[in-house]
């Protein structure tokens, strides 16, 4: 694996894991993950987090590696969710001395997760206190809901950089080498979505520094062009649609909705759309949430099954709803061979979203797509892009 360069004071002591299955036991991760994990060595030494138990080995080889026979005097700690938290118990047993940098909201977590003494072993702070380690100094921010309630990150003063916690994070293992946005995009949407409030938060308290680097607790370490990943992550926090587009997610049983939702993608591509089209019982869903939020119109697709929804769309639009979908414009296909109620079912939801525009004509569809239900799809496609 190539080596990670920060500076030759703050050293990557991070970690891959290619074996996992599903991050989050439900998002697939094809190219894996990292577990990103830092050391500032100064006249003080300061772990930035630790990582998942998948991967305590190397990790700990790394930072002895990186020590050289020193002891480290801080763990940081910015997020005490597992796949950083894992080895904060080994690391108190393995450095007696190792004080514990927390907020407030860390304590319970700790002491939860951890059965172990701190009482005299954490260093408690708020935000803008300051840690000096020698040349550098740490200054925290708190970022609570970035993703969990005791969320911190770190600006080290001398060098700019900004340890920020789950936020900028992508899924993809760092010896991968691949565009940051889709998977980044995956990653927040699916992780983060919920709390865009909050990232708006955090978009402004760091507008007022001076950043040069951004190291994230997943992902690659973000050296240029901060703007655009910043500006992605105040797209996605303030629910604006990124790029115009239609995302398409479908239902289907026996394969008539999918027939419908495919002829739907047709009429809209003839129109110079882009479309974006996914089949719920197949393709991922993490991949048609993400898309669902990336584009400014979704068209949602359903067969009525036990006169309910087909449980793959009302998994679909669950995601939506946990995740603060809003501020788009949905137009909807419905499919029943007796009594469709999909359709009514599905603006049932949407009428919880925030600001999202049913768009009609609703299309129904009795078994299988007829000529009267082409027609109706294309004044959908015309009601869409008024
Ligand atoms: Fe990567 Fe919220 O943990």
């Amino acid at each position: 694996m190539s080596k990670v360069e920060i500076s030759d004071s703050i050293r990557y002591i991070g970690c891959d894991d290619h074996t996992i299955d599903l991050f989050e036991s439900q998002y697939k991760v094809p190219n894996g993950v990292s577990y990103n994990s830092y050391l500032i060595i100064d006249d003080k030494i300061a772990i930035m987090d630790t990582v998942d138990s998948r991967v305590t080995k190397e990790w700990i080889d790394k930072l002895e590696s990186e020590l050289s026979g020193r002891k480290p005097d801080y763990l940081v700690i910015s997020h005490m969710e597992p796949d950083h938290s894992s080895n904060i118990g080994l690391l108190g047993e393995r450095y007696p001395e190792l004080k514990f940098v927390v907020n407030t909201k860390t304590f319970p977590m700790l002491k939860q997760f951890f059965d172990m003494d701190i009482s005299n072993r954490t260093i408690e702070v708020k935000e803008g206190d300051t840690l000096a380690l020698g040349k550098h100094t740490l200054q925290f921010i708190m970022a609570p809901m970035v993703h969990w309630p005791e969320v911190m990150m770190e600006y080290e003063i001398t060098e700019k950089v900004l340890f920020s916690a789950d936020g900028f994070g992508k899924f993809g293992a760092l010896d991968i080498n691949e565009e940051w946005d889709s998977e980044a995009r995956r990653y927040y949407i699916n992780i983060v979505g919920k709390y865009g409030a909050s990232v708006q938060a955090i978009l402004k308290k760091a507008a007022n520094l001076d950043i040069q680097m951004i190291c994230p607790l997943h992902g690659p370490i973000l050296k240029e062009n901060l703007a655009h990943y910043i500006e992605k992550y105040d797209i996605w926090s303030s629910y604006r649609p990124e790029d115009k587009g239609v995302t398409i997610a479908f239902a289907s049983i026996h394969g008539n909705t999918g027939i419908a939702a495919k002829k739907m993608a047709e009429i809209l591509k003839a129109r110079g759309e882009t479309v974006s089209i996914f089949d719920l019982s197949r393709d991922d869903m993490s991949e048609a949430v993400a898309d669902a939020f990336r584009y400014d119109k979704l068209i949602i697709a359903s067969p009525t099954y036990d006169a309910a929804l087909f449980p793959v769309m009302e998994d679909f639009l669950y995601h939506l709803k946990i995740k603060n979908y809003q501020n788009r414009k949905i137009g909807i296909i419905e499919n029943g061979t007796w009594s469709p109620v999909a359709g009514k079912l599905m603006k049932m939801y949407i009428e919880q979203l925030k600001n999202c525009e049913i768009i009609e004509p609703m299309v129904t569809i009795k078994s299988t797509m007829n000529q009267n239900n082409i027609e109706t799809m294309e004044k959908l496609a015309d009601a869409m892009f008024v």
